[in-house]
């Protein structure tokens, strides 16, 4: 691809001066997880409790952004990774305008998180694992996805037919199996908090 006519421009409002107005960071909360683990509850969860701080938030969520964005992409593993590509890149836009993000996708592959960690850069990534069971997922089914999957009507499932490749080394892990949404919610403010990101 040709970029060498396209010159950046640099803003005199920058992120430093909106933290600074926002009396927080900025920063990029990726949650991940199978579908039914809990990432878009939580996340939303979260950003309530953030709200209500004062803080300028925004979720990104994966069946949103699929309706949207990115309604030209599939499930296969090219149109996750760039389902992923174009979510990291518009998650950089959010950071740099002075929000705490939080995207609330599976990215199912390692390769596909860590490209998204390198682009926004490790300070101001922080990796959520929400770790739960496939027999727990399938069980809530809320969606009734997995039911549709297993009855071969839907192809490439995450967790069925198509890989959830887990986190190597992931900032936190939320057990949603085990840990009510409250506890979830407070495990992620006290990391914030602690991490000097939102007091
Ligand atoms: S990702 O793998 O590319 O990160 P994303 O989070 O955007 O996935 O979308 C996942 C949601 O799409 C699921 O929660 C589910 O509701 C729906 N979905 C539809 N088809 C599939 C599929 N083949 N695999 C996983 N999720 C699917």
């Amino acid at each position: 691809m040709k970029r060498s006519n396209i010159i950046y421009h640099q803003a005199s409002v920058t992120r430093q001066r909106r933290n600074k107005l926002n009396n927080h960071r900025s920063i990029v909360l990726w949650f991940t997880g199978l579908s039914g683990s809990g990432k878009s509850t939580l996340a939303h969860a979260l950003e309530e409790k953030l709200f209500k701080k004062g803080c300028r938030t925004f979720v990104l969520d994966g069946d949103n952004v699929r309706y949207g964005l990115n309604s030209n992409l599939d499930f296969s593993e090219k149109g996750r990774t760039e389902n992923i590509r174009r979510i990291s890149e518009v998650s950089k836009l959010m950071l740099e305008s002075g929000l705490i993000v939080m995207t609330a996708f599976i990215s199912p592959f390692n390769k596909d998180r860590e490209d998204a960690r390198k682009l926004i850069s490790s300070d101001d990534f922080i990796e959520i694992f929400c770790k739960a069971s496939l027999e727990a997922c399938e069980a809530r089914d809320v969606k009734g996805l997995y039911k549709r999957a297993r009855a071969g009507e839907i192809k490439n499932y995450t967790g069925i037919d198509s890989p959830y490749e887990v986190p190597e080394k992931p900032e936190l892990i939320i057990d949603t199996d085990n840990q009510s949404l409250e506890e979830s919610v407070s495990i992620i403010l006290n990391f914030l908090e602690l991490n000097g990101i939102a007091n």
